[in-house]
């Protein structure tokens, strides 16, 4: 059942190149993504001024990247809420708000309630869900499931990549719709969304150096996330997905908020990882770096290979391929993932199954 692989979740971490090629495929028609086949409309995308993306946990943490990147690319407005509060206030929505609802399970109960909510606000629902005929796609208005097969291990990682490519793909559908995106500037975007397959490819190759890392961080009681940009919104899973399987308490961090008050926590040896993809701010990065080295942390710096000139900044660097910006979210999402798994590993603790967790909410 696991393949070989010693645990569920290393198993879906690998699986990751095949589960975007199943979601992203089937959605690209002549070079330009199209979603006939699920039955979405275009209207929807026409007629939307702005975007409210609702949902729990990594599946939230998937909207907040897609927020970063349709804001930046299309000059959209897009609210990523926690499900759990949108149900219980008077959520500032109405006809001209898509609401996108992101759901591995498709039953999380305060992601459906919330999408009730949003149905009674006028709005239309779009969710992005991985289980065929679950409670939030059968109350959706329309659906773009994903295809990531079954995810078993509690700790969600294709499920997000796959998210994250759903959000991509409506993006540049919804960028070609209103005429934001040329035809040459759209299917340039779907030609790059493709290219993250073969990059993580690539990525998982670092399976090793990541080990090293994690058998530093399991020693530590605290470690931090931190980044810029798009960045920043990556830094949030891994934050979570540390906690989540392997104990260690672990802080994301915009990386310019540091000195704001956390750098105080900031001592000997702690493991700060380091997001450094994003080009326009990658000299600010360097020198947040260098802030925290100063006061001793022990820094893990996530980058691209011919980025990486600044030899003397950390402890440890990981290499990711090089790519467009926009897109490296895909890579880096799997040595964050990486991280925690061979962390939680390290410690001998049950991978798959974390304490307290269940795979799926449906009770309040
Ligand atoms: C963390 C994790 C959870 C889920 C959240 C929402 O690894 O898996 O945070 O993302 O419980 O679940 P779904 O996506 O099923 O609504």
């Amino acid at each position: 059942q696991k393949g070989g692989y010693p645990h569920f979740m290393l198993k879906e971490i690998y699986e990751q190149p095949e589960a975007l090629r199943n979601t992203i495929t089937p959605r690209i028609v002549n070079e330009l993504p199209d979603f006939t086949e699920d039955g979405i409309d275009d209207e929807v995308f026409k007629n939307l001024e702005n975007i409210t993306v609702v949902a729990c946990g990594t599946a939230m943490h998937a909207g907040i990247v897609g927020k970063a990147m349709i804001e930046k690319e299309l000059k959209i407005p897009v609210n990523v809420e926690i499900a759990s509060e949108f149900r219980y206030k008077e959520p500032l929505i109405n006809e001209k708000t898509l609401v996108i609802v992101t759901s591995q399970s498709g039953e999380t109960i305060d992601t459906l309630e919330a999408l009730r909510l949003a149905k009674r606000c006028g709005s239309k629902v779009l969710s992005i869900v991985n289980v065929k005929g679950s409670t939030i796609a059968r109350e959706s208005d329309y659906v773009l499931y994903t295809h990531a097969g079954p995810e078993i291990a509690v700790a969600s990682t294709k499920a997000y990549s796959v998210q994250m490519a759903a959000m991509y793909l409506i993006g540049c559908r919804l960028g070609y719709v209103k005429g934001i995106y040329s035809e040459d500037r759209a299917k340039a975007f779907i030609r790059q969304l493709q290219g993250v397959i073969p990059v993580i490819e690539e990525t998982l190759k670092q399976a090793d150096e990541v080990k090293t890392v994690a058998n530093y961080i399991k020693m530590a009681p605290d470690a931090f996330f931190i980044g810029r940009g798009l960045d920043y919104t990556l830094s949030l899973e891994g934050a979570l997905k540390l906690k989540e399987i392997s104990y260690v308490h672990a802080e994301a961090y915009a990386a310019g908020e540091l000195k704001h008050g956390t750098i105080a926590l900031i001592t000997e040896n702690v493991p700060v990882i380091a997001l450094a993809t994003q080009e326009s701010v990658y000299g600010k990065m360097i020198s947040n770096i260098r802030e925290v080295k100063a006061r001793g942390a022990y820094v893990i710096l996530v980058s691209m290979d011919e980025e990486y000139n600044d030899k003397d900044v950390c402890d440890k660097h990981i290499s990711i391929p090089k790519q467009d910006g926009l897109f490296t979210v895909f890579s880096a999402a799997v040595i964050l993932q990486l991280i925690a798994y061979y962390t939680s590993d390290a410690k001998g603790l049950d991978v798959d199954k974390p304490r307290n967790l269940a795979k799926s909410v449906t009770v309040e």
